[in-house]
């Protein structure tokens, strides 16, 4: 089987770095698949924080990557490079990206490729592959949480956070989360948190403290670092794990060493985008091995909270600045 490919596709560039309306559409060629990648007919692209850092020019893309944002897609295949098996033209997809999703056409690593789960609208398949590749490398991974194990994640209304509270749930981890009203911390609680805590009413460290008598949390999803720092720490238990994946309130913080002695405490993070085909590859088929599966049965699921034509990715970033959102922003295209 094959699909005509037409030269040129409609994308969104970032013209100039800056507000959302540096986000311009445009057109460009459509990209080619060299050997062990896949071109999508992209049906929807997913939005994340990362777009909009890179939009304001404080994100570069990685050497080789295209300009055009967009770190996640979902579509069907329209064509195979050399080396690539496994996948076949016509597969419905979702796919992980080092940019390039902002467009009609996008071309992936065939090893960041993964079916799109049965039961799942292509506008919600292409939200899952930037936050549950995040989640999974850094909640599972890196912070090795388990069953039976308390889990506090920060911004919990957001991508990031709707995924982690859903997967921490449904592999029996007791979660946390905090948010900015009262209004997200209730809807943390109806994606499975056991407490979601408004973050500018309450201490949230007396309160996990209050819920778990003292004993405190196994793993902390920060994405907050400045003063969150200390306070996370505080947070955690004996052999309790910190994993950062942002600082939105500051990168630099001061570490109590003694205290993070006496707790046994590890301190980790890791960033998604600059790492390797085969790195990616590899939490690929853990993803679709322990979280497809519960996806297909309806236990995590992407919260859509509004969708944009691309040409109107501008409105979409401008949104996600507002914080307003529950869940994924996403752009459909065609
Ligand atoms: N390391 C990695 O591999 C990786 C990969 C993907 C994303 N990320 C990071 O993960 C974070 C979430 O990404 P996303 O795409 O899910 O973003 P998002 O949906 O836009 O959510 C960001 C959330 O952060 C909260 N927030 C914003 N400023 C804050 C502040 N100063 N203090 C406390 N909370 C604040 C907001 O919630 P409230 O209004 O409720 O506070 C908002 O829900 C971003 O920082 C992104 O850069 C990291």
């Amino acid at each position: 089987m094959s699909v005509p490919v037409p030269e040129t596709m409609t994308a969104v560039e970032i013209r100039t770095p800056g507000g959302p309306e540096a986000l311009v559409a445009t057109t460009r060629p459509v990209p080619r698949p060299a050997e062990g990648e896949v071109l999508i007919r992209v049906a929807a692209a997913g939005i994340n924080r990362p777009d909009v850092l890179q939009r304001m020019g404080l994100y570069p893309m990685p050497p080789g990557v295209t300009d055009i944002p967009g770190l996640e897609v979902a579509g069907t295949v329209a064509a195979v490079g050399p080396g690539v098996t496994g996948i076949a033209v016509g597969d419905a997809v979702c796919a992980l990206l080092a940019g390039g999703g902002y467009a009609e056409w996008a071309v992936a690593p065939a090893p960041q490729v993964l079916p799109i789960p049965r039961g799942v609208s292509p506008v919600e398949a292409a939200g899952l592959p930037e936050t549950v590749f995040t989640v999974w490398t850094n909640v599972f991974e890196r912070g090795a949480l388990t069953a039976g194990e308390r889990f506090l994640v920060h911004g919990g209304t957001s991508g990031i956070g709707t995924t982690a509270i859903q997967l921490a749930a449904a592999r029996g981890a007791t979660v946390y989360a905090t948010a900015g009203s009262d209004e997200k911390a209730r809807a943390c609680e109806a994606l499975g948190a056991a407490r979601g805590i408004n973050y500018r009413t309450e201490d949230y460290v007396a309160v996990v403290k209050a819920e778990t008598g003292g004993k405190g949390m196994d793993v902390v999803l920060d994405m907050v670092g400045g003063d969150y720092f200390a306070r996370n720490l505080d947070c955690l238990a004996v052999e309790g794990r910190h994993v950062s994946i942002a600082s939105l309130r500051g990168g630099k913080v001061e570490l109590a060493i003694m205290a993070m002695m006496a707790k046994r405490l590890t301190i980790t993070g890791s960033t998604l985008r600059p790492r390797s085909v085969a790195q990616k590859g590899a939490i690929a088929a853990a993803v679709r091995a322990e979280v497809w599966p519960l996806v297909e049965a309806g236990k995590v699921r992407t919260l859509v909270h509004a969708t944009f034509p691309l040409a109107e990715a501008a409105k979409a970033h401008a949104l996600m600045e507002t914080s307003a959102h529950v869940g994924k922003i996403v752009l459909t295209v065609g």
